[in-house]
C-alpha cells in the first residue's frame, strides 16, 4: 500500500494517478550536475530510513532529476511519479529540494526514524507543480534566555526544511547571556556567555526568587561553521541577529565602558527589558563593527539582524555624551539618536555588502535608508514600512509568538502568557489589509518567534513550537485558495506520524475537548467540540470522571442548574484526551443584558460581551481565554438590566492582577443601582495575589446594576510598563 499523499505544506497543484512507483536497491538515480547534492541528500535519506540503496547505472526503475529553466520561481518545483520514473524537475537546487521534501512525505513514516523493514516501497503515483507565496519563510529560536546544543539547533533546522521553511532567524545576543565566540573580545566568552543564577516561576511571581545555580554556554565559531552547513544543505538561510543597541546588558557585564555609566553590572539573571544599553561612542562602534566583521564571515547570509527593539531611553537621557552627540548631529531627541546608531551601523554592514534587518522600533526617529523591518508588535510596523518602500517580514505578537500559550488547559507548561492556538497561526495572512497591491510587495514572508524565558531544555522548545511551526508553513508557502484548516488537520494527524518518529515532543491539542456556553432565547447551552472531528465526545454531570461508556455528546446540553460538565475524547478503545471539566454557575445575570460605556480591547474581548454574564468564569492563569475581559488603560462603567425588578443578595466578580504583565486590579469600584438611591463605593487595596476577589453583600430590590471600575492609575517607576495606565481586565459578574 502505498502513503495516501497528504503533503504539508498544501501544494499548488496536485493531481493523484492510478498506480505506484516501486522504489527498491534496483532503483536508479540520476542527476544533472547542479543537483548532485539534493539527489545525494535523497540517496542518503532512503539509505538511512529503509536500507534501500539506489543505484547510479542501469536499474529497474529511475528517479531523475532535470533541470528546467521554464519553472520561473527558483522555490518552485515539478515533481512526476509514475509507475517507471519519478521525474524531479527545477530551475535551481532550491527547488529539487522542496521536491525531494514532498517526496519524503509520500514515503512511510518509519523512514525518519529508520524502522522501515522491507525491501521496496510504493509510492502513489502523482504530479504536483509547486512554489512559495512568500520568499521568507522564517523560524526563530532565542538562545540567550535559554541556551540549546549544537545537536538541537540541527534538530530544529531539519525539521524546518521538511516544511519547505528557508530561514533560520538566530537569536544570539541577550541581556541573559552572549552566545557566539568573538575572538578579538574574550570577555564575551568568559563573562558574557553566563549568568550567575535565573529567575525561577513566572515573572509575575513576587517576589522574586532564584535558583542560585550558574548557567550559560556558547557557540564556537567552529560550531557555528558547522550549522551554517548543514542549514545550507537544507537550503535555509541563517540570520544571526547581534542585539544592538538594547538588550545588551550581557554585553556590557563584559565591557562596562561600552555602557553609559561605565559601572559594572552582571549579566541579567531575569527577564524583562533592561536600561543599560551600549552608548553611542566611538569606542563602542568599533566593538561593534569589530563583532560584525566577525559574524559576517561567519555567516553567509544576505542579512544581518541588528535588533533595535526595546532600548529605554533612561541611559541616554542623563549621560553627557550622548546629549552632546544629540546636539552635535543635529538630533531631535533620543529616539533621533537611535536612528543615528541604526543608520551609522547599517552604513557600515551595506559596505560589506550585506543588509541589515531590525524589530520595527527601528521606524522611530526615521528609518535608516536600506533597512527591512521586522513587525512584532502588531502588523503597524509593516504597514508603515512597506508605505516608506521598504521590505518588511511580518512577525506580529497576534499571530506569531510562539512563546505564547497554545492551549487554555490548566495543566499547560507555564509560559509567558498570551493565546495563540494553532487555528489562529494557520489563519494569519502576511499582507496586511491596510496594504494596496503594488505597497504589498514589500512584503517578504512572515515568521514564527520562540522566545525561550520559560524554555529551558529542547523538549519544551519542540512543544511550543510543533505543531504551529507546521500550521504557519503552510501560511507563508500555500496559496490561499489551497488554505482550509479542517483539510489542514487531518494532514497534521498524519504528519504527527512523523515528528513521533522523529522523536518531536509536539503538544497535541486535536483532541482536547472545547466547551462555549451559548445563551439562546433566554436559555443556556453548553456547546462541546474538539478541534478534530475524528474522535467521539463521551461527558457526565454528576462529577465523575467519564469513561468509555459514558454519555455521548450529540447536541449542546441544556444548563437548568449550576452543575460540572466532564467531558473528554475517545476512540473505539480508549480516552485520547485530558478531562475537560466546566463548571457552569446558573445566577441571576446569566442571560440578561450587559452593556459598557467603552468597548473591551479587541485583543481582549474573545468571549465577546457577554463572557461577563454566561455562567463561567475564567482561567486562574490565562486572562487572553474567552471569560475574561480586558481594558486598555481605561475606566469602564458596566451596566446590567436584569429585564425586571428583582431581589438580589450578593454581587461578586474577580479582577486579574498580574502586574509583570501590566495587568492591575481597579483602585476603586463603584456599585449603584440606577433608579435607586444605593451607592456603593470600594476601595481595592494593592494586592501581591494574580486575581483579586470582589464580593458585595447588599440585599436589594432592583432591575438595574451599574459598575463602574476605576482603573489603577499609572504604573510607579521602577515595575513592568512604568509610566503608563495599566490594563484591566474583569470575570463573570455573579449576581445572587
Ligand atoms: C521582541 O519581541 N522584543 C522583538
Ligand atoms: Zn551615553
Amino acid at each position: 500500500m502505498a502513503v495516501n499523499p497528504a503533503i504539508i505544506p498544501a501544494p499548488s497543484f496536485q493531481q493523484i494517478n492510478d498506480g505506484v512507483f516501486e522504489l527498491s536497491s534496483s532503483t536508479g538515480v540520476f542527476s544533472e550536475s547542479e543537483f548532485t547534492q539534493v539527489a545525494e541528500f535523497l540517496t542518503s535519506y532512503i539509505k538511512y530510513g529503509s536500507n534501500i540503496q539506489l543505484k547510479s547505472e542501469e536499474s529497474k526503475n529511475v528517479i531523475n532529476f532535470k533541470k528546467d529553466t521554464s519553472i520561473t520561481n527558483p522555490e518552485g518545483y515539478l515533481l512526476e511519479v509514475t509507475s517507471n520514473e519519478i521525474t524531479v524537475a527545477a530551475s535551481s537546487a532550491k527547488g529539487a529540494f522542496y521536491a525531494v521534501q514532498s517526496l519524503r512525505q509520500l514515503l512511510p513514516a518509519s523512514f525518519e526514524n529508520s524502522t522501515f523493514k522491507g525491501s521496496s516501497v510504493s509510492i502513489q503515483n502523482i504530479k504536483i507543480t509547486d512554489a512559495p507565496q512568500f520568499k521568507y519563510r522564517g523560524m526563530h529560536l532565542d538562545v540567550g534566555r535559554h541556551f540549546f546544543p549544537v545537536d538541537f539547533i540541527k534538530k530544529y533546522i531539519d525539521l524546518m526544511s521538511m516544511l519547505k521553511m528557508n530561514t533560520f532567524h538566530w537569536h544570539l545576543t541577550e541581556d541573559q547571556g552572549w552566545r557566539i565566540e568573538i575572538k578579538k573580545y574574550p570577555k564575551l566568552q568568559e563573562i558574557a556567555a553566563f549568568r550567575k543564577e535565573t529567575l525561577i516561576g513566572h515573572y509575575s511571581d513576587q517576589p522574586h526568587q532564584f535558583d542560585g545555580k550558574r548557567y550559560g554556554g556558547f557557540y564556537t565559531q567552529e560550531q557555528i561553521k558547522d550549522i551554517v552547513k548543514y542549514a545550507s544543505e537544507r537550503q535555509i538561510d541563517v540570520i544571526p541577529e547581534i542585539e544592538m543597541p538594547g538588550h545588551s546588558q550581557a554585553a556590557l557585564s563584559a565591557y562596562p565602558e561600552l555602557g553609559c555609566t561605565g559601572k559594572p553590572i552582571d549579566v541579567a539573571t531575569k527577564w524583562g527589558v533592561f536600561e543599560d544599553i551600549y552608548c553611542p561612542k566611538e569606542s563602542t562602534f568599533k566593538f561593534l563593527e569589530d563583532v560584525l566583521d566577525e559574524v559576517m564571515a561567519l555567516f553567509p547570509s544576505k542579512y544581518i539582524h541588528i535588533g533595535g527593539d526595546e532600548a529605554p531611553k533612561t541611559r541616554w537621557k542623563n549621560c553627557a555624551h550622548c546629549q552632546a552627540l544629540i546636539k552635535k548631529e543635529g538630533l531631535k531627541d533620543e529616539h533621533g539618536l537611535q536612528s543615528y546608531f541604526i543608520t551609522r551601523m547599517e552604513k557600515y554592514i551595506n559596505s560589506k555588502g550585506k543588509q541589515i534587518i531590525g524589530w520595527d522600533e527601528i521606524l522611530e526617529g526615521g528609518l535608516a535608508p536600506n533597512a527591512t523591518v521586522m513587525s512584532w508588535r502588531g502588523t503597524a510596523g509593516a504597514v508603515t514600512a512597506a508605505k516608506q518602500q521598504h521590505d518588511v517580514i511580518l512577525t506580529p505578537g497576534s499571530h506569531c509568538y510562539f512563546d505564547h500559550y497554545q492551549s487554555t488547559k490548566e495543566d499547560e507548561p507555564l509560559a509567558i502568557g498570551g493565546f495563540l492556538p494553532l487555528e489562529k497561526v494557520y489563519s494569519f495572512n502576511p499582507i496586511p489589509k491596510e496594504l494596496t497591491k503594488e505597497e504589498a510587495k514589500y512584503v517578504l514572508g512572515a515568521q514564527g518567534n520562540v522566545w525561550t524565558e520559560y524554555m529551558n531544555n529542547s523538549k519544551q522548545v519542540e512543544y511550543m513550537a510543533f505543531p504551529r511551526m507546521i500550521a504557519l508553513s503552510e501560511v507563508v508557502w500555500s496559496k490561499n485558495q489551497n488554505k482550509n484548516y479542517e483539510n489542514f488537520k487531518t494532514r497534521l494527524e498524519f504528519y504527527q506520524q512523523r515528528l513521533d518518529a522523529r522523536d518531536v515532543n509536539y503538544a497535541n491539542h486535536l483532541y482536547e475537548v472545547l466547551g462555549k456556553s451559548e445563551i439562546k432565547e433566554g436559555g443556556l447551552y453548553l456547546n462541546l467540540k474538539t478541534s478534530s472531528n475524528s474522535k467521539t465526545i463521551r461527558y457526565t454531570t454528576d462529577g465523575t470522571i467519564p469513561n468509555i461508556n459514558s454519555t455521548i455528546y450529540k447536541a449542546p446540553i441544556v444548563i437548568k442548574k449550576s452543575v460540572t460538565v466532564n467531558a473528554a475524547s475517545f476512540d473505539s478503545e480508549k480516552q485520547v484526551s485530558s478531562v475537560f471539566t466546566e463548571t457552569v454557575k446558573m445566577h441571576k445575570a446569566v442571560g440578561k443584558k450587559i452593556t459598557f460605556d467603552v468597548p473591551p480591547s479587541e485583543k481582549y474581548n474573545a468571549g465577546g460581551n457577554s463572557a461577563l454574564i454566561n455562567g463561567i468564569s475564567g482561567s486562574d492563569k490565562r486572562y487572553g481565554d474567552d471569560q475574561w475581559l480586558g481594558f486598555d488603560g481605561k475606566d469602564v462603567q458596566i451596566t446590567i438590566d436584569l429585564g425586571k425588578e428583582m431581589n438580589i443578595n450578593s454581587i461578586s466578580t474577580r479582577f486579574n492582577n498580574q502586574i509583570g504583565s501590566w495587568i492591575y486590579a481597579p483602585s476603586q469600584v463603584v456599585v449603584s443601582f440606577p433608579g435607586n438611591d444605593e451607592y456603593l463605593p470600594i476601595e481595592l487595596e494593592e494586592s501581591e495575589e494574580k486575581i483579586v476577589d470582589l464580593k458585595l453583600e447588599t440585599k436589594i430590590f432592583t432591575r438595574f446594576i451599574k459598575l463602574k471600575l476605576i482603573n489603577y492609575g499609572v504604573i510607579p517607576d521602577g515595575r513592568q510598563g512604568a509610566g503608563h495606565k495599566p490594563w484591566l481586565f474583569i470575570d463573570e459578574i455573579i449576581v445572587e
